[in-house]
Formats: C-alpha cells, sequence, structure tokens
C-alpha cells in the first residue's frame, strides 16, 4: 500500500474530460418525439444500465457501445485504439435478425423491458464476434459455468455499435437518494474540501476485513467513497436492497460520518477479475476518487482467478491509469493479536485466523444465526438475517 500524503487534486476523467451524453429540457423532449418514429430495439437491464454510465459519464472516454477495432483492441490489448487502457467491452448485442432489420446510419430507440424510452443510438457498425476469444480474454475461461461467460454466451451474434444519448435515467426506486452522477460527485469532494478520496467496490454486505481495508485506506487519505454495485449481480449473491439497508447501519456505528460518503454504482457485475478490476478503477477516478482498493480476489468469482491475479494486472497500467491502487492482501481477524490483519502485520498461524467462506455465512444467516463478531458487526447480520429469511 503505497502512503500518499502530499495533497492531490481530483483527477481528470479517463480520456481527459468527463463525458456528459445526456439529453435535457427542450433537446430532449425533440429527440423523444423524435424517438417515436425511429425504429426501436428494447435492450434488458445491463444494456440500460450500460447506457445510463455511457451518459452521465462514468464510462468515460466512451460515448456510445465499442466499434469493431475497439471493441477487438479491447480484448486483446485492454486499450483502445488510441492506446487509452480500457479492459472491458462495453457493447450492445442482438440477434442476427434484429441486426438485419437495422441500417447503417440510422438513429434506433433504446427502450427498456418496460417500453420507456431511455435512449438513442447512432449506428455506425454492425459486427460479429467470437464469443470464445471474448470469453477467454476477458473472463480468463471459456467453461460456461462462470457467469459472466453464461451471460455472454446468451448473447445474441452481432455487436450493434456507435454514439449514444441517454434520454431517461433509470429509476433506481429506493436507492436514489443514493444516486449522483460523477459530476456531483466531484462536486460533493471539492464541497467537503476532499483532495484525496479512497473508492471502494463491493457487491457484498461490508464484513470485517472490507471495514479493515477501508479504514487502512481512510488512515491515508481524506475520504471514504462506499461505492456499492447494484446492478445485476448473480443469483446467489445478497441482494442490493439488503446490502444498502447493511451499508447504512454499519456507517452509522462504525464510521466517522464526516468522512464518508455512500452512492450507488448502477453496473451490472461481469465477475471479470482482473479485467473488471480495471474498469472499476476507471469509473471510481470519473466519479472524483484519487485512490481505489483493490484487495483478495478482487470481482472474483469460485476458483477462477488466483488471489491477487487482479492486482498483478492492474499493476502494469499502474503509472497511466490516473488513479492509484490501494493493494490489500487477504485480512481476517486474528485471535491471538485480538484485532484484524494480513500476513504482513500478524505472525500467528492460520488456526488463529478466523475465516468463514461465503457459503458458510449465508447457511448460519438462513438459520437466523450471527456469524462471530469477528468476521461481521453484529449489526450488519441483523440486517442480513431479517434479509435473507423474508426473502
Ligand atoms: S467485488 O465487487 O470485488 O466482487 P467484494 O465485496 O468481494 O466485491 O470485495 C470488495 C473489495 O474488497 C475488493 O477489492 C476485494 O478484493 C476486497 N476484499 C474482499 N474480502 C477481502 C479480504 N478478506 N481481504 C482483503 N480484501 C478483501
Amino acid at each position: 500500500m503505497t502512503v500518499t500524503k502530499e495533497k492531490q487534486q481530483i483527477p481528470q476523467a479517463h480520456g481527459g474530460a468527463l463525458v456528459n451524453r445526456e439529453l435535457t429540457g427542450k433537446e430532449k423532449e425533440e429527440e423523444l418525439v423524435e424517438a417515436k418514429s425511429l425504429n426501436s430495439l428494447t435492450v434488458d437491464a445491463w444494456g440500460i444500465s450500460d447506457i445510463e454510465l455511457i451518459g452521465i459519464g462514468g464510462f468515460s472516454p466512451l460515448i456510445g457501445f465499442m466499434g469493431q477495432s475497439d471493441y477487438e483492441s479491447v480484448i486483446t490489448n485492454y486499450r483502445l485504439v488510441d492506446g487509452t487502457v480500457w479492459s472491458i467491452p462495453i457493447t450492445l448485442s442482438v440477434s442476427k435478425e434484429q441486426a438485419d432489420e437495422f441500417q447503417i446510419g440510422e438513429k434506433i430507440a433504446l427502450k427498456g423491458e418496460d417500453g420507456a424510452t431511455y435512449g438513442t443510438i447512432q449506428l455506425e457498425e454492425k459486427y460479429t464476434y467470437d464469443k470464445k476469444l471474448e470469453a477467454q480474454n476477458i473472463y480468463g475461461t471459456t467453461e460456461e459455468k462462470h457467469p459472466g461467460v453464461k451471460k455472454l454466451y446468451e448473447r445474441g451474434d452481432v455487436y450493434l455499435a456507435g454514439p449514444i444519448t441517454l434520454l431517461q435515467r433509470p429509476d433506481h426506486g429506493e436507492f436514489n437518494k443514493f444516486y449522483l452522477d460523477p459530476s456531483e460527485t466531484r462536486k460533493m469532494f471539492a464541497d467537503l474540501g476532499w483532495k484525496t478520496i479512497v473508492g471502494f467496490q463491493t457487491r457484498n454486505p461490508v464484513h470485517r476485513a472490507h471495514e479493515y481495508i477501508q479504514k487502512c485506506a481512510l488512515e491515508a487519505v481524506d475520504g471514504l467513497f462506499l461505492n456499492p454495485l447494484v446492478g445485476e449481480t448473480k443469483a446467489d449473491d445478497i441482494p442490493a436492497d439488503i446490502r444498502m439497508e447493511s451499508y447504512q447501519s454499519i456507517l452509522k456505528h462504525y464510521y466517522p460520518a464526516d468522512r464518508t460518503r455512500l452512492a450507488i454504482y448502477p453496473a451490472a457485475m461481469r465477475y471479470a477479475g482482473p479485467k473488471e478490476s480495471v474498469l472499476h478503477a476507471i469509473v471510481r477516478k470519473n466519479f472524483g476518487c484519487t485512490h481505489f482498493i483493490v484487495g483478495r480476489d478482487h470481482a472474483g468469482v469460485g476458483d477462477y482467478y488466483d488471489t491477487y491475479e487482479a492486482q498483478q494486472f492492474i499493476s502494469q497500467f499502474e503509472g497511466e491509469l490516473g488513479i492509484e491502487i490501494f493493494k490489500f492482501e487477504h485480512a481476517f481477524f486474528c485471535t491471538e493479536c485480538g484485532n484484524m490483519g494480513t500476513a504482513k502485520t500478524c505472525p500467528h498461524d492460520k488456526e488463529y485466523h478466523v475465516h468463514l467462506s461465503g457459503t458458510k455465512v449465508r447457511e448460519k444467516l438462513r438459520n437466523g444465526e450471527r456469524p462471530p463478531k469477528e468476521f461481521s458487526r453484529p449489526e450488519v447480520a441483523d440486517i442480513l438475517i431479517k434479509g435473507m429469511q423474508d426473502n
């Protein structure tokens, strides 16, 4: 972990400028009227979240769905054609039959499964792609058991590409009060006087290990931006509404209110481990963070990635990412030390370390049992127990 003592400034967005593809006011009204007469495409929730993130600048410098040259460059070099680091393809898939209905050059209305028009795409390209190659290069496996690969294999065979406009942000319901776009988080950090901000990605409740690494980081920076992913996750992950409640509770009980902020990251989870860690860091830079945490098996699933593979992968881009990476080893509670630590700070044998698998934790919660307090704060455990039983 690098401790940066000198004050930093909120970083430039990736690629230089924060993208804004959202139309508002009269322009939006006109585009919505025009959209009524356009061919339309119904996009799933994952696609809508990509449109949203492109639109609000979370995916800067992307202004639309990737064309073939950027796509191929990303899946082979983890860079856009112009050399900008980018590690995950952002693409819009359709079936061959659907693709045939659209002509290059036309503008297409992009609708959600609820029938609402969320945006438009100016169609510049249609291209086929090699799913196995994308799976191997992005997810590190071609196995369908992998949840990201499974999704990829279910997609249509053609990618549509071109710049988009965002006409309506999805309604995040009860999470709306935790919704901030990148220009708003940047302003918030500036108003708070935070010059160094560590971003934290998670798709899980905050357990003691998360808390420990967040607080180690917070010792070195001005503020913590807790930015849980609330888009699509796999079925056995804890639902976002339960997690959001648990985040509010742990923040209230165990974190300094003036040094933490909570906002949702509305993206879908790819489970792409190393490749996704780079995307996660870039997006948090776009939100205005100066630092980002990558711990053990970041964005991992099953045994697909080595514990520190994400840290190794992201290291090669560190000089040019424009956000500092705080890397943490596997953290645990040690009963001999009587506190949290990692192999870097704890001299004791594994038998003294409190380890619980995700499966074990879920089983306990479902049975109405709190995991040990060395693993999870009781306030968090109680919310999870209630949530698991209600579901
Ligand atoms: S995910 O989005 O990366 O899949 P997860 O909640 O599992 O979410 O992890 C959030 C962050 O905490 C990641 O950077 C991950 O590497 C880190 N992390 C999770 N558990 C530990 C742990 N026990 N020790 C160190 N880092 C951890």
